[in-house]
């Protein structure tokens, strides 16, 4: 069952109702049990320790893929956000455009992605470009207005390497 849906880098699973989840297959490329320095636990408990940049899985096999990678690149690495979220590395821009790639390749055609950005240090629309699909679709939320929600639809009219007119044609 659990090859409907990939959270490619769960993290400690906030965003989830269920971080049990039934449908869902959590990746993260760290596993980690340790305390914050306020006091709070952190686990990441992933069912796979895979590198997004780089998924061993097949193409195709997943209905929907969920992607939130780390948004920080200037960021201690001892920091409790570090810690949490992750680090992006200076060739982040290299990184996620992999991470894309990987995450539609093992995405269905006709299958949803669904992108989190906070934007704090990085534009959303830097990001974007990253990827191998236009987007469809999002929103915008958080306090401070700088969490993206972004949605992808795996089809060949939205690829950007598709010619718009040749494909509604
Ligand atoms: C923003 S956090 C995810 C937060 C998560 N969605 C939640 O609800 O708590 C980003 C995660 O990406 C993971 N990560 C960073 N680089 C990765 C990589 N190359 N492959 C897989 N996971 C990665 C980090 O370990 C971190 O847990």
């Amino acid at each position: 069952m659990k090859t409907l849906v990939l959270d490619a880098c769960c993290g400690s699973k906030m965003l989830w109702f269920d971080n049990d989840n039934p449908l869902t297959l959590f990746n993260d490329v760290r596993s980690l049990d340790t305390t914050l320095c306020d006091g709070r636990p952190l686990v990441i408990k992933p069912d796979t320790q895979e590198d997004f940049r780089n998924l061993s899985f097949a193409d195709g096999v997943f209905k929907m893929v969920l992607f939130d990678p780390p948004h920080l690149n200037k960021v201690g690495d001892g920091a409790w956000m570090a810690l949490k979220y992750g680090k992006l590395n200076d060739d982040w821009k290299s990184d996620l455009t992999k991470g894309f790639s990987e995450c539609f390749r093992v995405l269905e055609d006709g299958g949803v992605l669904v992108f989190k950005w906070n934007e704090v240090q990085i534009k959303t629309k830097e990001v974007i470009q990253c990827s191998p699909y236009q987007p469809m679709f999002g929103h915008i939320s958080g306090k401070r207005a700088d969490t993206h929600w972004i949605l992808f639809f795996k089809n060949s009219a939205m690829s950007k390497s598709a010619s718009k007119h040749s494909e509604a044609a």
